[in-house]
């Protein structure tokens, strides 16, 4: 129970949470004193930015050595890092952040692997654990841009690459998932049933952008909207009552509202980056703040009594999550829309 009387405890991937406010990867959890910074204003736990699979396979060799070096240390973290000095390379500055995260800050820390593909990098998670996260969150950020090869293949081997992963490490593992997938239900349930202890929705692509002038493409990340936040809440919203697994709500978050809408949904955590990023670590605490005071005026005493509570299956409309009165909500909008005109 916190100072203000209300309990935002929460269980996320079976870890015991202070509060549902996540600081998602990106660039402030990858850096040691914003991280601190982020958790000192309220963050319940912070993900670590990915190590991407390219990364890793870069360095096979490196890592068999590892590997053969410490075949009978893993679980001993204590006697991992003097011994690999001089391997100093993207692995193991990774590594090191875990490490020196896990010393830094009192909340449970998330190793981010990014990957798509199955592979012996999937032996590198091992080392995540042995580094000393508390669970690992898979991102599978990849674009499906080879006509060859179908959506059924495609996902089929990212629910193995799941299955293998929730096998190699006894570390919790969330998915971060894209809400592009041909059926995000099935997806979904198919994470839970491959092992996953959780899974993130979603993860938000940068879009390529054109220069008129220099007819450049151009790679540029912009940050969210709150508006962006609608996307996780019909599929949360969805989603709820068929996952018995962990649900954190990412994209959007901006305010304590915006926690509070993906809670109602069914979210168990909800997750930020670009609020932090636009307006300093400090934030998380803006956010918290916001959702006290929300769960005040809504006289919602826990977390727990809000998770859900307007889920599609418990919501007073439950089509309003789906294409339903689809029809109906273009012809509200046109006949508003024409007649503020018209005045
Ligand atoms: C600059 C930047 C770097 C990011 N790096 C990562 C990353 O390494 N791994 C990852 O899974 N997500 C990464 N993300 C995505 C965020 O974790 C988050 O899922 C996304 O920005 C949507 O949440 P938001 O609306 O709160 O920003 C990054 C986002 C930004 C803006």
């Amino acid at each position: 129970m916190s100072t203000t009387g209300i309990d935002l405890r929460t269980t996320y991937l079976g870890l015991q949470l202070r509060s549902p406010i996540v600081a998602s990867a990106g660039p402030y959890t990858g850096d040691l004193d914003r991280l601190a910074e982020l958790v000192d204003a309220g963050a319940a736990a912070v993900t670590l930015p990915s190590l991407f699979e390219e990364q890793i396979e870069h360095e096979t060799a490196e890592i068999d050595r590892l590997f053969s070096l410490h075949s009978e240390s893993f679980g001993e973290a204590t006697s991992f890092f003097p011994e690999v000095d001089g391997y100093n390379t993207g692995v193991d500055a990774y590594l090191a952040l875990v490490q020196a995260a896990r010393d830094r800050v009192d909340v449970p820390v998330v190793a981010s692997l990014n990957g798509t593909h199955i592979g012996g990098w999937l032996r590198y998670a091992r080392l995540l654990e042995d580094a000393g996260a508390d669970a690992v969150e898979l991102n599978l950020y990849t674009i499906a841009a080879d006509p060859a090869v179908s959506g059924l293949s495609i996902e089929a081997e990212q629910l193995e690459l799941v299955a293998l992963l929730c096998e190699e490490i006894h570390l919790p593992v969330a998915v971060k998932i894209s809400p592009f997938y041909s059926s995000v239900a099935a997806f979904a349930v198919g994470l839970q049933d491959a092992g996953a202890s959780g899974v993130v929705m979603f993860n938000r692509f940068y879009l390529p952008d054109l220069d008129l002038e220099t007819l450049e493409v151009q790679a540029r990340i912009a940050l969210s909207t709150p508006e962006e936040l609608r996307l996780p809440l019909r599929w949360i919203g969805i989603l709820r009552e068929y996952l018995r697994i962990s649900i954190a709500g990412s994209t959007g978050v901006h305010s304590g509202e915006d926690a509070a809408k993906l809670l109602l949904a069914g979210a168990d955590v909800v997750m930020t980056t670009s609020a932090v990023l636009r307006n300093g670590p400090g934030h998380i605490a803006t956010i918290e703040q916001g959702l006290v005071e929300w769960m005040r005026e809504h006289e919602y005493g826990s977390v727990g009594e809000m998770r859900g509570a307007v889920r599609r299956d418990a919501a007073a409309d439950p089509a309003a999550y789906e294409r339903a009165n689809y029809i109906g909500n273009l012809a509200t909008f046109t006949s508003r829309f024409l007649g503020e005109r018209r005045r």
